[in-house]
Protein backbone atom coordinates (compact mmCIF):
# COMPACT_ATOMS: atom_id res chain seq x y z
CA UNK A 1 0.00 0.00 0.00
CA UNK A 2 1.50 3.64 -0.80
CA UNK A 3 0.19 6.90 0.38
CA UNK A 4 -0.30 9.40 -2.90
CA UNK A 5 0.50 12.30 -0.26
CA UNK A 6 -0.47 13.71 2.90
CA UNK A 7 -3.15 12.22 4.64
CA UNK A 8 -6.07 13.12 6.91
CA UNK A 9 -7.35 10.00 9.09
CA UNK A 10 -10.58 11.07 10.30
CA UNK A 11 -13.76 9.41 12.12
CA UNK A 12 -17.29 9.70 10.35
CA UNK A 13 -18.89 8.58 13.26
CA UNK A 14 -19.33 9.57 17.06
CA UNK A 15 -15.71 8.60 17.66
CA UNK A 16 -14.50 4.77 18.34
CA UNK A 17 -14.10 3.81 14.43
CA UNK A 18 -11.08 1.89 14.66
CA UNK A 19 -8.76 5.20 13.11
CA UNK A 20 -5.72 3.58 15.41
CA UNK A 21 -5.42 0.54 13.04
CA UNK A 22 -5.84 2.56 9.72
CA UNK A 23 -3.63 5.73 11.32
CA UNK A 24 -1.01 2.42 12.37
CA UNK A 25 -1.03 0.76 8.77
CA UNK A 26 -0.82 4.74 7.21
CA UNK A 27 2.49 4.92 9.73
CA UNK A 28 4.91 2.25 8.06
CA UNK A 29 4.47 5.02 4.63
CA UNK A 30 4.57 7.71 7.14
CA UNK A 31 7.27 10.52 7.60
CA UNK A 32 5.46 12.14 10.54
CA UNK A 33 2.65 11.41 12.41
CA UNK A 34 0.08 14.15 14.11
CA UNK A 35 -2.25 14.45 16.90
CA UNK A 36 -4.01 17.58 16.27
CA UNK A 37 -7.00 17.80 18.72
CA UNK A 38 -8.76 16.76 21.88
CA UNK A 39 -6.66 15.29 24.63
CA UNK A 40 -6.59 11.56 26.37
CA UNK A 41 -10.48 11.40 26.69
CA UNK A 42 -9.31 9.72 22.87
CA UNK A 43 -8.15 6.08 23.21
CA UNK A 44 -5.98 4.29 20.45
CA UNK A 45 -5.65 0.81 20.70
CA UNK A 46 -2.74 -0.73 17.98
CA UNK A 47 -1.81 -4.21 18.06
CA UNK A 48 1.13 -5.31 16.92
CA UNK A 49 3.36 -8.15 17.13
CA UNK A 50 1.72 -9.40 20.10
CA UNK A 51 1.59 -6.49 22.12
CA UNK A 52 -1.12 -4.27 22.69
CA UNK A 53 -0.77 -0.55 23.32
CA UNK A 54 -3.61 2.04 24.30
CA UNK A 55 -2.25 5.24 23.45
CA UNK A 56 -4.85 7.99 24.46
CA UNK A 57 -2.35 11.00 23.52
CA UNK A 58 1.15 9.94 21.75
CA UNK A 59 0.30 9.31 18.00
CA UNK A 60 0.21 5.58 17.76
CA UNK A 61 2.76 6.09 14.98
CA UNK A 62 5.66 5.91 17.41
CA UNK A 63 5.08 2.07 17.72
CA UNK A 64 6.98 2.43 14.23
CA UNK A 65 10.92 2.80 14.49
CA UNK A 66 11.73 5.65 11.84
CA UNK A 67 8.39 7.88 12.41
CA UNK A 68 8.56 11.11 13.85
CA UNK A 69 5.02 11.91 16.49
CA UNK A 70 4.20 15.21 16.75
CA UNK A 71 1.52 16.43 19.38
CA UNK A 72 0.24 19.82 17.89
CA UNK A 73 -0.64 22.85 19.21
CA UNK A 74 -4.81 22.37 19.55
CA UNK A 75 -4.27 19.12 21.54
CA UNK A 76 -4.67 19.47 25.64
CA UNK A 77 -2.39 17.70 27.29
CA UNK A 78 -2.24 15.96 30.34
CA UNK A 79 0.86 15.30 31.61
CA UNK A 80 0.23 12.79 34.27
CA UNK A 81 -1.52 10.51 31.20
CA UNK A 82 1.16 11.77 28.68
CA UNK A 83 4.19 10.24 31.25
CA UNK A 84 1.85 7.05 32.07
CA UNK A 85 1.94 6.27 28.27
CA UNK A 86 5.81 7.36 28.29
CA UNK A 87 6.37 4.28 30.35
CA UNK A 88 4.09 2.27 28.76
CA UNK A 89 6.50 2.44 25.61
CA UNK A 90 9.75 1.71 27.68
CA UNK A 91 8.14 -1.41 29.15
CA UNK A 92 7.48 -2.15 25.31
CA UNK A 93 10.72 -1.81 24.33
CA UNK A 94 9.56 0.96 22.08
CA UNK A 95 12.05 3.87 21.33
CA UNK A 96 11.11 7.19 21.02
CA UNK A 97 14.29 9.11 21.65
CA UNK A 98 14.17 12.52 19.37
CA UNK A 99 11.19 11.31 17.45
CA UNK A 100 8.08 12.94 19.92
CA UNK A 101 7.89 16.68 19.43
CA UNK A 102 5.15 18.23 21.59
CA UNK A 103 3.57 22.07 20.94
CA UNK A 104 4.62 24.74 23.41
CA UNK A 105 0.93 26.00 22.06
CA UNK A 106 -0.50 23.17 23.57
CA UNK A 107 -2.92 23.90 26.90
CA UNK A 108 -2.15 22.01 29.84
CA UNK A 109 -4.41 19.86 31.48
CA UNK A 110 -4.78 20.21 35.73
CA UNK A 111 -6.30 18.26 37.81
CA UNK A 112 -8.67 20.86 38.40
CA UNK A 113 -10.15 20.71 34.93
CA UNK A 114 -11.31 16.90 35.58
CA UNK A 115 -12.10 17.80 39.02
CA UNK A 116 -14.28 20.69 37.25
CA UNK A 117 -15.73 17.68 34.50
CA UNK A 118 -16.87 15.31 37.17
CA UNK A 119 -18.88 18.42 39.30
CA UNK A 120 -20.39 19.75 36.36
CA UNK A 121 -21.65 16.40 34.96
CA UNK A 122 -22.54 14.74 38.36
CA UNK A 123 -24.61 18.33 38.93
CA UNK A 124 -26.79 18.06 35.29
CA UNK A 125 -28.74 14.86 36.52
CA UNK A 126 -30.54 14.09 33.00
CA UNK A 127 -28.73 16.69 31.02
CA UNK A 128 -25.44 15.02 31.44
CA UNK A 129 -23.05 15.23 28.35
CA UNK A 130 -21.38 11.63 29.67
CA UNK A 131 -17.99 13.04 29.36
CA UNK A 132 -14.60 11.09 29.28
CA UNK A 133 -14.43 13.18 33.00
CA UNK A 134 -10.73 13.68 31.36
CA UNK A 135 -11.31 17.88 31.91
CA UNK A 136 -11.39 18.09 28.60
CA UNK A 137 -13.83 20.52 28.15
CA UNK A 138 -12.87 22.42 31.20
CA UNK A 139 -9.72 22.94 29.55
CA UNK A 140 -10.73 24.19 26.08
CA UNK A 141 -13.09 26.74 28.12
CA UNK A 142 -10.22 28.25 29.70
CA UNK A 143 -8.39 28.34 26.80
CA UNK A 144 -11.42 30.82 25.29
CA UNK A 145 -11.51 32.73 28.26
CA UNK A 146 -7.75 33.07 28.03
CA UNK A 147 -7.57 34.70 31.23
CA UNK A 148 -6.90 31.10 33.56
CA UNK A 149 -5.16 29.62 30.67
CA UNK A 150 -1.53 27.49 31.25
CA UNK A 151 0.11 26.45 27.64
CA UNK A 152 2.72 24.09 27.31
CA UNK A 153 5.54 27.50 27.32
CA UNK A 154 4.09 28.54 30.52
CA UNK A 155 5.78 25.91 32.36
CA UNK A 156 8.77 26.87 31.95
CA UNK A 157 8.23 30.59 32.91
CA UNK A 158 9.00 29.69 36.84
CA UNK A 159 8.85 33.22 37.99
CA UNK A 160 5.14 34.10 36.47
CA UNK A 161 4.11 30.31 36.36
CA UNK A 162 3.75 30.37 40.24
CA UNK A 163 1.80 33.39 40.95
CA UNK A 164 -0.43 32.45 37.79
CA UNK A 165 -1.26 28.66 38.73
CA UNK A 166 -2.42 30.49 42.61
CA UNK A 167 -4.42 33.08 40.90
CA UNK A 168 -6.36 29.89 39.22
CA UNK A 169 -7.01 27.63 42.04
CA UNK A 170 -8.16 30.67 43.85
CA UNK A 171 -10.45 31.63 41.47
CA UNK A 172 -11.80 28.03 40.52
CA UNK A 173 -11.91 27.27 44.17
CA UNK A 174 -14.46 29.24 45.19
CA UNK A 175 -16.47 28.50 42.09
CA UNK A 176 -16.24 25.05 43.09
CA UNK A 177 -17.10 25.77 46.71
CA UNK A 178 -19.89 27.74 45.74
CA UNK A 179 -21.27 25.51 42.74
CA UNK A 180 -20.66 22.33 43.80
CA UNK A 181 -20.15 22.81 47.72
CA UNK A 182 -16.71 21.20 46.53
CA UNK A 183 -13.38 22.61 48.82
CA UNK A 184 -11.38 21.94 45.26
CA UNK A 185 -7.62 21.78 44.84
CA UNK A 186 -4.55 22.36 47.60
CA UNK A 187 -2.67 25.27 45.50
CA UNK A 188 0.55 24.25 46.70
CA UNK A 189 0.00 21.20 45.20
CA UNK A 190 -0.98 22.41 42.13
CA UNK A 191 2.53 24.69 41.96
CA UNK A 192 4.48 20.99 42.79
CA UNK A 193 2.67 19.67 39.86
CA UNK A 194 3.21 22.44 37.38
CA UNK A 195 7.23 22.38 37.95
CA UNK A 196 7.03 18.80 37.44
CA UNK A 197 4.67 18.50 34.21
CA UNK A 198 7.79 21.33 32.94
CA UNK A 199 10.30 18.66 33.68
CA UNK A 200 8.36 15.41 31.68
CA UNK A 201 7.68 17.65 29.21
CA UNK A 202 10.84 19.45 28.70
CA UNK A 203 12.64 17.16 26.40
CA UNK A 204 9.85 17.00 23.59
CA UNK A 205 8.93 20.67 23.31
CA UNK A 206 9.57 22.94 20.58
CA UNK A 207 8.01 25.03 17.68
CA UNK A 208 5.96 22.27 16.13
CA UNK A 209 4.07 24.43 13.23
CA UNK A 210 7.80 25.37 12.23
CA UNK A 211 8.69 21.69 12.38
CA UNK A 212 5.75 20.57 9.89
CA UNK A 213 6.46 23.50 7.72
CA UNK A 214 9.84 22.27 7.18
CA UNK A 215 9.25 18.99 6.99
CA UNK A 216 6.36 19.65 4.10
CA UNK A 217 9.48 21.64 2.71
CA UNK A 218 11.36 18.93 2.87
CA UNK A 219 9.10 16.31 1.14
CA UNK A 220 8.20 14.47 4.37
CA UNK A 221 5.14 12.77 4.14
CA UNK A 222 2.72 13.37 6.96
CA UNK A 223 -0.16 11.23 8.33
CA UNK A 224 -3.07 13.88 10.48
CA UNK A 225 -4.14 11.50 12.95
CA UNK A 226 -8.01 12.52 13.98
CA UNK A 227 -9.45 11.83 17.67
CA UNK A 228 -13.31 11.04 18.42
CA UNK A 229 -15.48 11.96 15.20
CA UNK A 230 -17.55 14.22 13.03
CA UNK A 231 -20.52 14.27 14.61
CA UNK A 232 -18.79 14.80 17.78
CA UNK A 233 -17.25 17.77 16.11
CA UNK A 234 -18.53 21.03 18.80
CA UNK A 235 -19.19 23.05 15.39
CA UNK A 236 -20.53 20.66 12.90
CA UNK A 237 -21.99 17.58 15.61
CA UNK A 238 -24.73 16.82 17.68
CA UNK A 239 -24.62 19.92 19.56
CA UNK A 240 -24.54 20.00 22.81
CA UNK A 241 -23.72 16.33 23.09
CA UNK A 242 -20.21 16.36 21.71
CA UNK A 243 -16.38 16.53 22.43
CA UNK A 244 -15.13 20.80 23.07
CA UNK A 245 -13.39 20.85 19.77
CA UNK A 246 -12.87 20.50 15.75
CA UNK A 247 -13.25 16.60 15.60
CA UNK A 248 -14.30 16.66 12.38
CA UNK A 249 -12.21 17.32 8.99
CA UNK A 250 -12.26 21.01 9.44
CA UNK A 251 -10.68 21.06 12.80
CA UNK A 252 -6.93 19.86 11.29
CA UNK A 253 -5.67 22.82 10.19
CA UNK A 254 -6.29 24.74 13.11
CA UNK A 255 -5.08 22.25 15.05
CA UNK A 256 -2.03 21.77 13.58
CA UNK A 257 -0.70 25.05 11.74
CA UNK A 258 -0.77 23.19 8.11
CA UNK A 259 -2.50 24.38 5.25
CA UNK A 260 -5.65 22.39 4.58
CA UNK A 261 -4.22 22.43 0.76
CA UNK A 262 -0.88 20.65 2.25
CA UNK A 263 -3.38 17.58 2.68
CA UNK A 264 -3.86 15.38 -0.24
CA UNK A 265 -6.02 12.62 1.32
CA UNK A 266 -9.15 12.74 3.80
CA UNK A 267 -9.53 9.66 4.28
CA UNK A 268 -13.13 8.69 6.52
CA UNK A 269 -13.03 5.95 9.04
CA UNK A 270 -16.34 3.97 9.68
CA UNK A 271 -17.37 1.28 11.48
CA UNK A 272 -20.02 -1.33 9.80
CA UNK A 273 -22.36 -0.52 12.03
CA UNK A 274 -23.23 2.68 14.59
CA UNK A 275 -21.80 2.68 18.38
CA UNK A 276 -21.82 6.22 20.57
CA UNK A 277 -20.39 6.04 24.25
CA UNK A 278 -22.17 9.14 26.63
CA UNK A 279 -25.38 10.58 26.41
CA UNK A 280 -26.80 12.50 23.19
CA UNK A 281 -28.94 11.06 20.45
CA UNK A 282 -28.19 8.12 17.68
CA UNK A 283 -31.05 6.95 15.80
CA UNK A 284 -30.01 3.85 15.00
CA UNK A 285 -29.48 2.49 18.26
CA UNK A 286 -30.65 -1.06 18.93
CA UNK A 287 -31.62 -1.47 22.46
CA UNK A 288 -32.63 -5.47 21.87
CA UNK A 289 -30.70 -8.40 21.20
CA UNK A 290 -29.29 -7.05 17.62
CA UNK A 291 -27.20 -4.42 20.17
CA UNK A 292 -26.42 -6.54 22.53
CA UNK A 293 -24.74 -9.02 19.47
CA UNK A 294 -22.71 -6.26 18.03
CA UNK A 295 -21.55 -5.10 21.61
CA UNK A 296 -20.26 -8.87 22.19
CA UNK A 297 -18.85 -9.33 19.03
CA UNK A 298 -17.13 -6.08 18.75
CA UNK A 299 -16.10 -5.68 21.95
CA UNK A 300 -17.66 -2.01 22.48
CA UNK A 301 -16.16 -1.19 25.50
CA UNK A 302 -14.84 2.14 26.08
CA UNK A 303 -11.15 1.96 25.61
CA UNK A 304 -10.97 5.41 28.09
CA UNK A 305 -13.78 5.01 30.43
CA UNK A 306 -14.36 0.94 30.03
CA UNK A 307 -18.38 2.17 29.61
CA UNK A 308 -20.50 -0.10 27.11
CA UNK A 309 -20.49 1.66 24.22
CA UNK A 310 -24.11 1.87 22.37
CA UNK A 311 -24.78 -0.64 19.48
CA UNK A 312 -26.61 -0.13 16.53
CA UNK A 313 -27.28 -0.47 12.62
CA UNK A 314 -24.90 1.69 10.24
CA UNK A 315 -26.46 4.76 10.16
CA UNK A 316 -25.65 5.86 6.20
CA UNK A 317 -27.57 9.25 6.29
CA UNK A 318 -25.36 10.86 9.09
CA UNK A 319 -22.39 9.07 7.73
CA UNK A 320 -23.14 10.87 4.19
CA UNK A 321 -23.19 14.20 6.06
CA UNK A 322 -19.60 13.35 7.73
CA UNK A 323 -18.51 12.45 4.41
CA UNK A 324 -19.49 15.76 2.47
CA UNK A 325 -18.62 18.24 5.68
CA UNK A 326 -15.03 16.89 4.88
CA UNK A 327 -14.71 16.57 1.72
CA UNK A 328 -14.07 12.59 2.04
CA UNK A 329 -12.44 10.80 -0.92
CA UNK A 330 -12.08 7.65 0.27
CA UNK A 331 -13.49 5.72 3.49
CA UNK A 332 -11.84 2.57 5.68
CA UNK A 333 -14.56 0.74 6.77
CA UNK A 334 -13.73 -1.60 9.92
CA UNK A 335 -15.16 -4.56 11.95
CA UNK A 336 -17.32 -5.89 9.15
CA UNK A 337 -16.01 -9.25 10.75
CA UNK A 338 -18.39 -8.14 13.64
CA UNK A 339 -21.68 -8.26 11.25
CA UNK A 340 -21.35 -11.93 10.50
CA UNK A 341 -24.44 -14.24 11.78
CA UNK A 342 -27.28 -11.86 11.26
CA UNK A 343 -30.08 -13.11 9.24
CA UNK A 344 -30.56 -9.33 7.92
CA UNK A 345 -28.68 -6.20 8.23
CA UNK A 346 -30.67 -2.95 8.69
CA UNK A 347 -28.94 0.53 6.93
CA UNK A 348 -30.43 3.75 7.70
CA UNK A 349 -31.07 5.78 4.42
CA UNK A 350 -32.87 9.27 6.10
CA UNK A 351 -34.72 10.78 8.87
CA UNK A 352 -38.44 11.44 9.15
CA UNK A 353 -39.21 14.49 11.38
CA UNK A 354 -42.90 14.66 12.59
CA UNK A 355 -44.15 12.67 9.88
CA UNK A 356 -41.65 14.85 7.06
CA UNK A 357 -38.42 12.74 5.11
CA UNK A 358 -35.48 15.18 6.31
CA UNK A 359 -33.11 16.81 3.38
CA UNK A 360 -29.92 17.29 5.71
CA UNK A 361 -28.67 15.77 8.40
CA UNK A 362 -30.26 18.13 11.51
CA UNK A 363 -27.59 19.98 13.23
CA UNK A 364 -30.32 21.69 15.60
CA UNK A 365 -30.36 19.26 18.79
CA UNK A 366 -34.50 19.38 19.33
CA UNK A 367 -34.83 18.07 16.05
CA UNK A 368 -32.43 15.00 16.04
CA UNK A 369 -33.45 13.48 19.35
CA UNK A 370 -37.19 13.54 17.74
CA UNK A 371 -36.17 11.84 14.42
CA UNK A 372 -36.96 8.23 13.51
CA UNK A 373 -34.95 6.31 11.16
CA UNK A 374 -35.55 4.83 8.05
CA UNK A 375 -34.72 1.56 7.15
CA UNK A 376 -33.67 -0.50 4.55
CA UNK A 377 -32.88 -4.34 4.88
CA UNK A 378 -30.06 -6.18 3.40
CA UNK A 379 -29.21 -10.31 3.54
CA UNK A 380 -26.76 -10.83 5.84
CA UNK A 381 -24.42 -13.60 5.87
CA UNK A 382 -23.53 -17.05 7.88
CA UNK A 383 -19.86 -17.42 7.54
CA UNK A 384 -16.49 -15.93 9.82
CA UNK A 385 -14.57 -13.48 8.02
CA UNK A 386 -11.99 -13.12 9.82
CA UNK A 387 -9.30 -15.35 8.00
CA UNK A 388 -10.59 -13.35 4.39
CA UNK A 389 -7.23 -12.30 2.69
CA UNK A 390 -9.21 -10.33 -0.12
CA UNK A 391 -12.71 -8.55 -1.09
CA UNK A 392 -13.31 -10.74 -3.41
CA UNK A 393 -13.31 -13.60 -0.93
CA UNK A 394 -16.00 -12.21 1.07
CA UNK A 395 -19.08 -13.86 0.67
CA UNK A 396 -21.40 -12.10 -1.92
CA UNK A 397 -23.64 -10.31 0.56
CA UNK A 398 -21.08 -8.81 2.34
CA UNK A 399 -19.65 -7.56 -0.88
CA UNK A 400 -23.15 -6.19 -1.52
CA UNK A 401 -23.20 -4.63 2.00
CA UNK A 402 -20.33 -2.59 1.22
CA UNK A 403 -21.46 -1.80 -2.49
CA UNK A 404 -24.03 -0.58 -0.87
CA UNK A 405 -23.10 1.87 1.40
CA UNK A 406 -20.71 3.11 -0.87
CA UNK A 407 -23.41 4.25 -3.01
CA UNK A 408 -25.41 5.77 0.06
CA UNK A 409 -22.29 7.39 1.68
CA UNK A 410 -21.32 8.53 -1.73
CA UNK A 411 -17.67 7.82 -1.25
CA UNK A 412 -15.50 4.87 -2.17
CA UNK A 413 -14.32 2.34 0.24
CA UNK A 414 -10.69 1.14 -0.16
CA UNK A 415 -10.14 -0.53 2.67
CA UNK A 416 -12.11 -3.09 4.88
CA UNK A 417 -11.32 -4.43 8.07
CA UNK A 418 -12.06 -7.48 9.35
CA UNK A 419 -10.14 -8.36 12.53
CA UNK A 420 -7.70 -6.08 14.98
CA UNK A 421 -4.60 -7.01 13.50
CA UNK A 422 -2.79 -5.48 10.81
CA UNK A 423 -3.15 -8.37 8.65
CA UNK A 424 -6.44 -8.65 8.66
CA UNK A 425 -7.03 -5.91 6.21
CA UNK A 426 -8.51 -5.76 2.69
CA UNK A 427 -6.82 -3.44 0.70
CA UNK A 428 -9.76 -2.73 -2.16
CA UNK A 429 -6.78 0.35 -3.57
CA UNK A 430 -3.38 0.24 -3.82
CA UNK A 431 -2.60 3.65 -3.59
CA UNK A 432 -4.43 5.67 -0.54
P1 LIG B 1 -15.42 14.85 26.46
O1 LIG B 1 -14.67 14.91 25.19
O2 LIG B 1 -14.75 14.03 27.52
O3 LIG B 1 -15.83 16.20 26.97
O4 LIG B 1 -16.82 14.09 26.17
C1 LIG B 1 -17.83 14.65 25.35
C2 LIG B 1 -18.55 13.58 24.55
O5 LIG B 1 -17.65 13.03 23.58
C3 LIG B 1 -19.01 12.38 25.39
O6 LIG B 1 -20.20 11.87 24.83
C4 LIG B 1 -17.89 11.37 25.23
O7 LIG B 1 -18.32 10.05 25.43
C5 LIG B 1 -17.51 11.63 23.78
N1 LIG B 1 -16.12 11.29 23.48
C6 LIG B 1 -15.01 11.97 23.81
N2 LIG B 1 -13.92 11.36 23.35
C7 LIG B 1 -14.33 10.28 22.69
C8 LIG B 1 -13.66 9.26 21.96
O8 LIG B 1 -12.44 9.26 21.78
N3 LIG B 1 -14.45 8.31 21.41
C9 LIG B 1 -15.80 8.31 21.54
N4 LIG B 1 -16.47 9.25 22.19
C10 LIG B 1 -15.74 10.23 22.77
Amino acid sequence: MKLRGNTLVIGLQWGDEAKGKITDILSEQADVVVRFLGGSNAGHTVVTGGQTFKLHLIPSGIIHPNVLCVIAGGVVLDPEIFELELNDLVAGHIKFDGRLKISQTAHVVFPYHKLEDQLKENSLGDGKIGTTARGIGPCYTDKATRTQAIRVCDLFHLEQLDAKVRDIVNYKNRLFLALYNSPGVNADEMVRKAHRYGEILRPFVCDTTELLQDAMAADKRLVFEGAQGTLLDVDHGTFPYVTSSNASACGVSAGSGVPAKAIRTFLGVAKAYTTRVGTGPCPTEQINAAGDRIRERGHEYGTTTGRPRRCGWFDAFATRYSVRLGGIDKVALMLLDVLSGFDKLLICTGYRYRGQMLRSFPTDGEVMKEVEPVYEEHPGWAEEIDQVKSFDQLPANAQSYVRRLEQLIEAPVAIVSVGPDRAQTLMREETI
